[in-house]
């Protein structure tokens, strides 16, 4: 069944695959998220607070990510890696599926972290008051919203005066290579790249446009930074499996043998020009777009 652009049973869809795969990535996805808490900058905001503790909303979390990480760095123990000297503080985690929220729940248990609370939330229309939060942070969510703009003015609301959000979000599908691979290898072989998977993860690509889009929904002091880490991964592993599960894990389902193996020789061929050194090092590009509640 082809689904309509930006259908949310996409993520229902998906949650299986989100909850296989975290463990596994979960090291990878940690490395990035620190590019988020720079841009909140938590020692700031903890000590206009005067030491309080400090509240956290993570939106569309998935099955943990960066809310964890928030969760760790506001533990009251130092952080090296995120350089936070024992801030304290409190995550609330949301998604829209509760599916998510439920494998959110597991991890966050299995792992210890306490200073976590998970409930399920539209992030257009946010069950919290205004002025709630002093941090609001959302990876890879806000341009999957039926009204991305929505989204960012219900941010802009629950966040207390001084209050600051961040939002990484992908750069445009030329920047980002594997998701390119996948969009023509499974156009090619199933039919269905993102648009007809009902899935748009690039509409916030363009960072002057979104730096306006953030200034439109209330935000100042906006700002924004553009990263391209690449993995060093050996050749012999089809490292674009877990994305493209976790993207388009309910159309690979019904795929047969024979398609799924052309697929992996596709991705391989299409990827093919980043190996070097018998190591595929193929770059992801995004963009963290962070601004203040004045
Ligand atoms: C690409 S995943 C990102 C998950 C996680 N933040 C991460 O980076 O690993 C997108 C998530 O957005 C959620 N989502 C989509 N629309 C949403 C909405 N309107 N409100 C809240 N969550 C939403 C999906 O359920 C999915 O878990």
């Amino acid at each position: 069944m082809i689904m309509t652009h930006q259908d949310q049973t996409t993520w229902h869809n998906l949650s299986s695959d989100w909850i296989n795969w975290a463990d596994r990535l979960a090291p990878a996805a940690g490395k990035i998220n620190r590019h988020m808490i720079e841009a909140v900058d938590l020692p700031a905001l903890a000590h206009a607070r005067g030491g309080a503790d400090l509240a956290v909303l993570d939106l569309a979390s998935g099955v943990g990510e960066p809310a964890f990480t928030f969760a760790r760095a506001l533990s009251g123990q130092r952080d090296v890696s995120a350089n936070t000297p024992g801030m304290t503080g409190h995550v609330t985690a949301t998604d829209i599926v509760p599916e998510m929220c439920d494998g959110l729940s597991a991890r966050a248990q299995e792992d210890g972290i306490a200073n976590i609370t998970v409930m399920p939330a539209n992030m257009e229309n946010l069950p919290f008051d205004d002025q709630s939060f002093d941090v609001v942070s959302c990876r890879f969510g806000v341009m999957f919203c039926e009204d991305p703009d929505l989204a960012l003015r219900e941010s802009h609301r629950v966040l207390r005066a001084g209050g600051r959000a961040v939002f990484m979000v992908w750069a445009p599908l030329i920047d980002n290579p594997l998701f390119a691979a996948m969009d023509a290898v499974l156009g090619n072989i199933l039919g269905i790249g993102f648009d007809a998977a009902g899935l748009d993860p690039f509409s916030f690509g363009n960072v002057d446009q979104s730096m306006m889009r953030l200034e439109s929904a209330g935000f100042r002091g906006i700002q924004a930074t553009t990263h391209s880490p690449a993995g060093r991964i050996p050749e012999t592993v089809a490292f674009w499996k877990p994305q493209m599960d976790m993207l388009f894990g309910h159309i690979l389902r019904e795929a047969s043998d024979m398609e799924m193996g052309s697929i992996n020789a596709a991705m391989f061929e299409t990827l093919s020009p980043y190996i070097e050194d018998g190591h595929f090092q193929v770059p992801i590009c995004f963009h963290v777009l962070s601004g203040t509640h004045a």
